[in-house]
């Protein structure tokens, strides 16, 4: 044996020594396929450019909640599809210090608004009046959110943290494949709300550049005046305006009444990780938290990641959690919400005792009724953690795509159809198959539940992951799966946001998966429990930005492939 050799293999033996004790330690640095690494801070959007605005702000010695605000509207720019002004979000933090919070900015119903306010004279759902123009849209939030945010902890002045957003709606953004898809796709329906002169009406390809200009102008003003240019100022004056001209009910009171919420977010532990996400009117934390509980008995590791035991005990925590989210949860603003109860480790145990492995149950010996939820899916999430260790975790949206499609010409960007997410008429669906309780009915004032599901994940005291995604109702499950991925099965952060998805919401009783992740024998495996599986076309699910922070101290971003999603960092 040649020395060469020898001592290749005896770098080999020491290598396979490496991997495997690198494979044996949950907390190791992964060995596998990894996302961008980063010393110190990252961003990670649905967008390049809302990723690199946003790191801009901590490369010149800004936070993350400065960070907050350029991602947050450079979104509104570069990714009109869920980024917005119209609409709203939440945003759950780690402050340096080790402590937690959350700010809920989430739309509201108008002062006009009513119970009935979709439903004819015979009480029936009016098709469409929810989801498309002026109707549909709720109080809008995200300003209001982001000045929220700048007061508390912003380092920054708030023109310097626009000023780059004002130069990309100059300047303009490149459509990307997806975005020439999507707006194509939407392009009849821009038509339809705004008419055929609207901005929107014009075709774009894949290369062309988008120019914002009554973006910058509106984004310029706001720099100047502040929150009060949108609540109470011109642009305030323009918005009523022009939506009540369009047949809304929105009036300068309901925007100047607005005021975003700073929230104590939802708190549990899973098998010694600390997990913090947005608490109600999200659903999303109280829907993990439950799921979560109901698993931390099982040996998941044992079962295999997505092996067939595997999804059948998810999906059936899935399927009861979802029960009781539709059921109980609404604005804890207007309704009590028992979420102790919900969480509580007695009754979690209890709602699973009659899980039996051999045997799937059926959604309808749940609960009582035919409830069903089904939400949009065009919303957006981004994840930052800086230099200093603070640490965002931010879910935004305008709820449909392009929201109720009404855009303003003068002010430069769409409206949310964030009334849809009411239940309209209880026990009827809206248009995406959503059949809400009283708990959400509509009300003045308002907010409509949500299931974004911003969460970040700590242990043994110090961060680990920030973690979120669109998806409407399968954000929580998709947030779930990809911790999973990470505490149960050691996957790099990458890994784990690019690793197939499934998804149960306990009506319809079906489990949907993403197209070609998982194989005909697991398949076939569930069918023979009495789980019905979503043959149909089945979407992909989520695109999850998150961030791991590496045992090293290190940061490991995951964009997801599914979109133009990119992560930065230094
Ligand atoms: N509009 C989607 C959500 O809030 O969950």
């Amino acid at each position: 044996m040649s020395r060469n050799f020898q001592s290749r293999s005896t770098g080999l033996c020491f290598l396979f020594v490496l991997l495997f004790i690198s494979c044996n330690q949950k907390d190791a640095i992964p060995s596998l396929k990894t996302g961008l690494i980063a010393e110190i801070a990252m961003v990670v959007s649905a967008r390049e450019e809302a990723s690199i605005i946003g790191l801009s702000m901590l490369e010149k010695g800004g936070n993350a909640f400065d960070a907050m605000i350029a991602t947050e509207m450079a979104l509104a720019v570069a990714f009109p599809f869920a980024g917005n002004l119209g609409g709203g979000g939440f945003m759950v933090f780690r402050h340096k210090d080790g402590s937690f919070g959350s700010i809920d900015y989430r739309e509201k119903a108008p002062q006009a608004a009513h119970r009935d306010m979709y439903l004819d004279e015979n009480g029936e759902v009016i098709p469409n009046l929810s989801t498309t123009g002026a109707l549909a849209v709720g109080v809008p939030g995200t300003i209001a959110g982001i000045f929220a945010v700048h007061e508390k902890f912003g380092t920054l002045p708030i023109e310097e943290i626009l000023e780059p957003v004002i130069a990309l709606a100059q300047k303009g953004v490149v459509v990307t494949k997806n975005q020439e898809g999507r707006l194509a796709s939407n392009r009849n329906s821009f038509i339809a709300v705004n008419g055929k002169d609207t901005f929107f009406s014009q075709e774009f390809s894949e290369g062309d550049t988008i120019k914002y200009p009554a973006l910058a102008n509106t984004l310029k003003r706001i720099a100047a005046n502040s929150r009060d240019e949108f609540y109470k100022g011109e642009t305030a004056k323009s918005i009523a305006k022009f939506i009540q001209e369009k047949g809304g009910i929105i009036t300068l009171e309901d925007l100047e009444a607005y005021e975003a919420v700073w929230r104590d977010p939802i708190k549990f532990d899973y098998k010694g990780n600390q997990i913090i996400s947005m608490a109600p009117p999200s659903s999303g934390g109280v829907t993990l938290a439950q799921i979560f509980g109901m698993l931390e008995d099982f040996d998941l590791q044992e079962m295999g990641h997505n092996s067939p035991e595997y999804i059948q005990v998810l999906t059936e925590a899935e399927r009861r959690a979802y029960a009781d989210r539709n059921y109980f949860l609404g604005d804890p603003d207007f309704v009590e919400v028992p979420i102790q109860e919900l969480i509580s480790k007695s009754y979690l145990q209890s709602r699973m005792s009659n899980f039996n492995p051999q045997k799937a149950t059926l959604s309808s010996d749940i609960r009582e009724g035919n409830l069903q939820i089904l939400e949009s899916d065009e919303t957006t999430h981004y994840s930052i953690v800086d230099q200093f260790g603070n640490a965002v975790a931010v879910t935004t949206t305008l709820n449909g795509a392009y929201g109720s499609k009404l855009y303003s010409e003068e002010l430069g960007f769409f409206f949310n159809n964030e009334m849809d997410d009411f239940s309209s008429k209880t026990g009827i669906p809206n248009m995406f198959g959503l059949i809400g309780a009283e708990a959400n009915a509509i009300s003045p004032g308002k907010r409509m539940l949500s299931s974004m599901t911003p969460t970040l994940v700590e242990k043994n005291g110090t961060l680990k992951m920030v973690v979120g995604t669109p998806g409407g109702s399968t954000i929580i499950t998709s947030v779930l799966q990809t911790i999973l991925n990470v505490v149960e099965f050691g996957m790099s952060m990458q890994e784990a946001v690019d690793a197939p998805r499934f998804h149960h919401q306990w009506l319809p009783d079906h489990i949907n998966f993403e197209p070609e992740g998982f194989s005909h024998d697991v398949f076939e495996a569930l069918k023979e429990k009495g789980y019905q599986i979503n043959e149909g076309y089945t979407p992909i699910l989520g695109k999850v930005d998150a961030i791991l922070v590496l045992p090293d101290g290190r940061l490991e971003g995951g964009a997801d492939w599914r979109g133009d999603d990119k992560a930065v960092g230094f």
